[in-house]
């Protein structure tokens, strides 16, 4: 029986393993080559912020807020959290570095950790690695639908097939209020059957209502008022210039009328991307967690005290992605190739040349495998052989002192001395041949 290790990961959080992380490789190569032609511009903030920033933000009264912060008092007395999200950080960061006086829209995207304090199981963990987009400083709908292309096109472009969009638009200051309190009046009507976090929910913050995977509560919001029924003038021709645009793009989509997502700073377009699963039955059906979420937030730069700057973007869950394409079959990045020449060593001497050949090598940009902490040749030789490469260099007391190396070809035996300033060159030979 094997003894458990005494330390683990802490839960909900886990080691990316070397074969792993080609998936996690892959996801951004993937995205950094897609959204470098749309014009976005890397961006890394610090993955602690002041807690302030979160509150004001995401809101008080979300789930985020309220329960899942990784909060921490430090030495001098400030309150610091692990961001929880990157939208809060990179609107932050475009208010100080004065972001606002370049030419809009300010385009930036981020690949990093956050950490939300959540019951973890299926594609929901306390670490996990997001990909950020962000436009800021546009109002222009075809933002919104620009968006959702590049997740779409991320996606797809990692192989991913039957992807739906859910979309909706909550509103703006103009007709949210309103929406408010007919959907509260409606829930009120209701409120015995509503669990103990919606009727709170209901006293401070009712769109939050319609985020409740409680079954009991979303059958009661399947019958709610619709806030599409509410829009203002404007919020409604915003909408439906983003759905043209996802239509001239043929992007298909779900109108989802109570798509509020969980955080309070959207106005207008919110949307989700999932991925369809086919089951047995040969039915195709959604799977809950989503890839991606996103949305349109026209109030959140003035909100943390920049200027009143439009701006929309999304975020997609990498673990959930990584799951998706291992479910698909989907083959993560190649491992890095697997050099072709071992260096073995034999005393002192040969083993101090041998450091100075591996450089040598490494700029003449020719991959070399060694196992220079051993002194036994054998050792070397057998591990040569198990790395299958096609030539060993051995380096030996004699050798050294006459500046001279072995060449071993491991497919016929042949040996051949050369001079060690020549080594290089007679390798490179050798391999182009072996590629003619
Ligand atoms: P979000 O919906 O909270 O939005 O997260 C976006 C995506 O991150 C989710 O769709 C999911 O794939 C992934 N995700 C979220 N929580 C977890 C978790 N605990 N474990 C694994 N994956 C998770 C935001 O974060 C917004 N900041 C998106 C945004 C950017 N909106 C505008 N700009």
């Amino acid at each position: 029986m094997t003894r458990r290790a005494k330390f683990q990961t802490p839960s909900g959080t886990h080691d990316i393993l070397p074969g792993n992380y080609q998936y996690y490789k892959k996801i951004y190569q993937t995205a950094d080559s897609i959204v470098s032609f749309y014009g976005f511009s890397q961006i890394e903030n610090p993955v602690f912020e002041e807690s302030e920033l979160f509150s004001k933000a995401i809101g008080m009264t979300t789930e985020i807020i309220e329960k899942q912060m990784y909060t921490l008092k430090t030495r001098g007395g400030d309150f610091l959290t692990l961001r929880p999200e990157a939208t809060a950080g990179i609107v932050r960061a475009y208010i100080q570095h004065g972001m606002q006086n370049l030419p809009q829209p300010v385009k930036l995207w981020c690949f990093g950790r956050f950490y939300r304090y959540e019951r973890p199981q299926a594609g929901r963990y306390r670490e996990f690695y997001q990909l950020n987009l962000e436009t800021l400083g546009e109002e222009a709908p075809l933002r919104d639908a620009q968006i959702i292309q590049i997740f779409l096109n991320i996606l797809t472009e990692l192989g991913l097939k039957n992807l739906t969009v859910n979309i909706n638009s909550i509103g703006d200051n103009q007709c949210q209020p309103y929406y408010k309190k007919i959907l509260v009046s409606f829930l009120k009507k209701h409120q015995d059957l509503l669990c103990l976090d919606c009727k709170k929910r209901l006293q401070k913050n009712p769109l939050r209502c319609l985020d409740c995977k409680r079954e009991k509560c979303q059958k009661i919001i399947e019958r709610a008022p619709q806030i599409l029924d509410h829009l203002c003038k404007a919020c409604k021709s915003h909408f439906e210039k983003v759905l043209e645009l996802l239509d001239e793009t043929k992007v298909f989509y779900n109108l989802s009328p109570y798509l509020a997502r969980g955080l309070d700073y959207y106005t207008k377009t919110v949307f989700e991307i999932f991925s369809k699963e086919s089951s047995k039955e040969g039915n195709s059906k959604i799977n809950k967690n989503a890839l991606v979420g996103g949305g349109r937030y026209d109030n959140l730069v003035r909100a943390l005290r920049g200027k009143d700057v439009p701006a929309c973007g999304g975020a997609m869950g990498v673990e959930r992605v990584v799951e998706k394409l291992k479910e698909r079959g989907i083959k993560a990045l190649k491992s890095p190739t697997r050099p072709q020449i071992f260096i073995a060593q034999l005393g002192r001497l040969a083993q101090r040349k041998s450091l100075g050949l591996l450089e040598e090598f490494r700029k003449a940009n020719i991959e070399v495998a060694e196992a220079l902490g051993k002194n036994s040749l054998i050792a070397q030789l057998n591990l040569a052989n198990k790395a299958k490469v096609k030539y060993v260099l051995i380096l030996g007391q004699k050798e050294a002192l006459e500046k001279e190396i072995i060449i071993r070809d491991m497919r016929t035996g042949k040996q051949k001395t050369v001079k060690i300033q020549r080594v290089i060159t007679e390798i490179k030979q050798r391999l182009k041949k072996h590629k003619l």
